[in-house]
C-alpha cells in the first residue's frame, strides 16, 4: 500500500547517479559513437568567414582579456570599464566591473548615428500573411516612444515588467525600451497560463504588464488578454497598469484605470527619449525555467557581459555579415533562443531579420520555405524538433522552393539526431532552387548548446573553421572553459562520458535566482565545487568533440521546451480526483521527450476512462499551460517506490518507452509492476 499522503507530490530517486543514462540515450551514444562522417567547410566560406581559429588562441592565452576585447569591440559604452572581472565572491561574479553601457542605444541609436538608419532591422512577418518592415531608423523611434510611454506610467530603473506577448514587433521594442529606461524585464511564454502568469508577476513584484488583445493560431485567433484579466483578479498584486497591443481585433474585457492600448500610450508618445549607460551589472531582464522542484527559478541576467557574450556569439557562430545577411530565428520571446537571438544580439550586431508571428503549417506546411524565399534568408536557426517534424511532412515540400539563399543553419534546444542533422544538411542546406538543383557544397550546420543560465551559446562548431560532425556540439567556443566530469569532478578522458560542467565565470552566465541567492548556490555550484553544473550528461569522443545526452536531473525537454517533472505532478495532485502521480519524460521520435504521467485516483473518485484523461490534461493545462499537458496519462493502482518511498522513475520510464522493465528488486513491493502491467493492458 502507498504510504504517501494522498494530494502530495512524491519524492524523487535522486536523478544524478551518473549509472542513471542521461535521458536513456546511452545506447544512442555508441551508435553516435561510430560516426565518422565530417564535413569541412568549404574553402570560399573559410576565405570569407568573420572569424578564424586564431580566436581560440587568442582567448587561450587570456580568457579575460579576449573577453575585453570583444565588450569594446562589440559594443559602444558610455562609460569604459576598469576590471573585466570581479570573481572574488564566487558564485557570483561582476564582468567589466566600473563600465557603463546601455542596450537599447547598442541595438539602435548607434547604428542610426553611423548611417545606417535606412538598413532593414525587422520584417514581421504576420500569420495570416499581413508584412510589417521597420528599419533601424524606424524601430529606434519606435522603441523611444514605448520608454516615453513606460516612463510616463511610472516605470522607472529598477522596475519590473511582465511581458505576455505573441511573436509580434512589439514584444522586441517592449524589450528594448525596458532595457532603454533600467526597467527589468520578465517575459512569460504566451502558452503559459494565468496562474503561471500571477505567480511570476508576483515573484517579480511587476509593476506594469504588456500584452496583446491576443494572436493567432492556425488561422483562427487565439486570446491572451483573458490570461492576464484572471490572473490580476485577485487582489494583493503590485501591477498598476497592462498596456494591450492590437493584434487580432478579438474583444476584449477592459479595467478602466488600469488597462490602456498600446496606440493610445506609445503610438501617441513623444520620439524624443535620450538613453543614459546602465552599470554593466545592473539587471537586464528575468527568464523563468523549470528546475527540479515544482517551483519556476527566476534566472537573473545583468547588461555589458550578457551583450558582450550574445553578440559575440551571433557574429561567430552565424559567420553573421551585417549588411548582406538575412536572418532569422524561429524562437518564440518568450524564450532564452528568442531573447538572446531575437531581440538582443542580432540589433547589437546590425543585423537584418524576419520575425514570424504563427506555426509552421499555417495555412499550408510550406510556410517557412516560402518565408526564407521570400526574404531570401541566408542564417536560418531553428530546433531539432521543428527539423524533425518537417522530415515527417516530407522533403517534397521545401523542395518546391528556392532556398539557395541559404549559407549557414543553426540548430539549438535538444540533442540533434544525425539522421535530422543530415536531413537539415541536404534538404534545406543543399537545395539549390526550385527546379531541384542541388548545392556544391550544402550550407554549415552549427548545433549550439547552451542554457537559461547560460544567456548565450556555449558549446557550437565555428563554421568556417571546424569540420562538422552529424548530432555532435563539438567545442567549447573561445572564452568558454567546458569539461565533462565523473562523479568525483575529474576530468574524463576521450572515449568517455559524465556530466557537463563550465571551469571558469563567463560573461553571458546568470547572476543569480530572482530572490533566492541561496537556491542560486545550491543548483548550480554545489554538485562541483568551483564548478558551474548545467544538468546535462555529455560525451567526449575519441577526438575530444563533445556530444550532448539530455538531462540527468528530472527536467524534461518537451520540443526543446523545458519542464520539470516535479512542476507537473503538482499540478496534477492539486485536482480532487488524484491522490499521487510520477511523470516521466519518454523518449519520441518527433517532440524529442514526450510527457507521460502514471497517477493513482483517490479512492472515493470515479475513473471515468477517457474523460478522467482528458479532465486531468485540461487542469494541468490551466495550472501550467497547454505546453504542459502530458501526451499520456496513465491511472495506475500503485506506483513503484523504494523502501524509503521514493519513486523509481527508471522502472516507470520503462513502461512509457514500452521497454522490458529493468530491475525492480530494490523495490519495497515487487508485485508492482505486474499491477501497473495488468492495469494498462485492461
Ligand atoms: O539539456 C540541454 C538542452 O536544453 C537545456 C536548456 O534548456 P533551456 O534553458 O530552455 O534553453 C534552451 C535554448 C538554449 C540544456 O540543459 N539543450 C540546449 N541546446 C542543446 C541542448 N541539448 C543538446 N544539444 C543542444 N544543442
Amino acid at each position: 500500500m502507498s504510504q504517501q499522503t494522498p494530494g502530495t507530490a512524491t519524492a524523487h530517486e535522486p536523478a544524478t547517479a551518473l549509472s542513471a543514462t542521461p535521458s536513456g540515450q546511452g545506447d544512442a551514444f555508441e551508435n553516435l559513437s561510430h560516426e565518422n562522417r565530417r564535413f569541412a567547410p568549404s574553402e570560399e566560406f573559410s576565405a570569407n568567414a568573420v572569424v578564424t581559429a586564431e580566436e581560440y588562441t587568442e582567448a587561450d592565452a587570456d580568457r579575460p582579456a579576449f573577453w575585453a576585447t570583444q565588450a569594446r569591440g562589440l559594443l559602444s559604452w558610455s562609460k569604459d570599464f576598469t576590471q573585466t572581472l570581479d570573481w572574488s565572491e564566487p558564485p557570483f561574479a561582476k564582468w567589466f566591473v566600473g563600465g557603463e553601457v546601455n542596450a537599447a542605444y547598442n541595438a539602435l541609436d548607434r547604428h542610426v548615428e553611423a548611417g545606417r538608419g535606412d538598413r532593414v532591422a525587422i520584417y514581421f512577418e504576420g500569420e495570416p500573411g499581413d508584412t510589417r518592415t521597420y528599419t533601424y531608423a524606424q524601430l529606434t523611434e519606435e522603441v523611444k516612444k514605448a520608454a516615453n510611454a513606460f516612463e510616463a506610467l511610472g516605470v522607472a530603473k529598477g522596475d519590473r515588467v511582465a511581458v505576455y506577448l505573441p511573436m509580434i514587433p512589439e514584444a522586441v521594442i517592449t524589450l528594448l525600451a525596458c532595457a532603454r529606461i533600467g526597467a527589468i524585464h520578465s517575459v512569460v511564454f504566451g502558452g503559459f497560463s494565468a496562474d503561471a502568469l500571477r505567480s511570476r508577476i508576483d515573484d517579480a513584484e511587476a509593476k506594469l504588464v504588456v500584452t496583446a488583445d491576443g494572436t493567432f493560431r492556425r488561422g483562427k485567433p487565439s486570446a491572451l488578454k483573458p490570461a492576464v484579466d484572471e490572473a490580476l483578479v485577485q487582489p494583493g498584486h503590485t501591477v498598476q497598469n497592462v498596456i494591450v497591443v492590437k493584434r487580432n481585433g478579438q474583444d476584449v474585457a477592459w479595467t478602466e484605470g488600469r488597462d490602456r492600448w498600446w496606440a493610445d500610450t506609445v503610438d501617441a508618445a513623444s520620439t524624443e527619449h535620450t538613453a543614459v549607460g546602465h552599470d554593466a551589472e545592473h539587471p537586464l531582464f528575468i527568464l523563468y525555467t523549470s528546475g527540479t522542484t515544482g517551483r519556476p527559478k527566476g534566472i537573473l541576467h545583468t547588461t555589458g557581459g550578457y551583450l558582450t557574450q550574445t553578440a559575440y556569439t551571433h557574429k561567430a557562430v552565424f559567420d553573421l555579415h551585417p549588411e548582406t545577411d538575412v536572418y532569422w530565428c524561429t524562437a518564440d520571446v518568450g524564450w532564452i533562443t528568442g531573447h538572446s537571438y531575437v531581440a538582443y544580439a542580432p540589433l547589437i550586431n546590425g543585423a537584418t531579420q524576419v520575425i514570424y508571428e504563427g506555426t509552421p503549417d499555417s495555412p499550408h506546411q510550406g510556410r517557412w520555405w516560402e518565408i526564407v524565399q521570400k526574404y531570401k534568408v541566408s542564417i536560418l536557426y531553428t530546433a531539432p524538433t521543428a527539423i524533425r517534424t518537417f522530415m515527417k511532412w516530407g522533403k517534397e515540400i521545401p523542395a518546391g522552393y528556392d532556398l539557395s539563399s541559404i549559407r549557414v543553419l543553426g540548430s539549438v534546444g535538444e540533442p540533434i539526431n544525425p539522421e535530422a542533422w543530415m536531413w537539415y544538411r541536404e534538404v534545406i542546406g543543399g537545395n539549390a532552387g526550385k527546379n531541384g538543383e542541388k548545392k556544391e557544397t550544402p550550407a554549415p550546420i552549427v548545433d549550439t548548446w547552451w542554457q537559461t543560465e547560460t544567456g548565450a551559446q556555449m558549446i557550437a562548431p565555428l563554421p568556417g573553421v571546424t569540420a562538422a560532425k552529424p548530432g555532435s556540439a563539438q567545442v567549447p567556443l573561445p572564452g568558454i572553459a567546458v569539461d565533462v566530469v565523473d562523479e568525483l569532478g575529474e576530468s574524463v578522458p576521450n572515449g568517455h562520458g559524465g556530466f557537463l560542467v563550465i571551469r571558469e565565470p563567463w560573461p553571458a552566465m546568470l547572476r543569480g535566482i530572482w530572490n533566492d541567492p541561496e537556491r542560486f548556490k545550491e543548483t548550480y555550484w554545489s554538485r562541483f565545487e568551483t564548478m558551474y553544473f548545467a544538468g546535462d550528461g555529455a560525451k567526449k569522443d575519441d577526438d575530444g568533440d563533445i556530444w550532448l545526452l539530455g538531462r540527468v536531473d528530472d527536467v524534461m525537454n518537451i520540443s526543446g521546451h523545458r519542464l520539470s517533472t516535479a512542476e507537473i505532478e503538482s499540478a496534477l495532485v492539486s485536482h480532487p480526483a488524484v491522490a499521487e502521480a510520477a511523470v516521466v519524460g519518454a523518449a519520441d521520435e518527433t517532440t524529442g521527450q514526450a510527457i507521460v504521467a502514471f497517477v493513482i485516483l483517490r479512492g472515493d473518485a470515479v475513473d471515468s476512462g477517457d474523460a478522467t484523461v482528458q479532465e486531468l490534461r485540461n487542469h494541468v493545462g490551466k495550472e501550467i499551460g497547454p505546453i504542459a499537458k502530458p501526451k499520456t496519462i496513465l491511472v495506475v493502482p500503485e506506483l513503484p517506490k523504494t523502501r524509503s518511498g521514493k519513486i523509481m522513475r527508471r522502472l516507470l520510464k520503462d513502461v512509457a518507452e514500452g521497454r522490458e522493465v529493468g530491475d525492480a528488486s530494490t523495490l519495497a513491493d515487487n508485485t508492482v509492476m505486474t499491477q501497473i502491467a495488468q492495469s494498462l493492458k485492461k
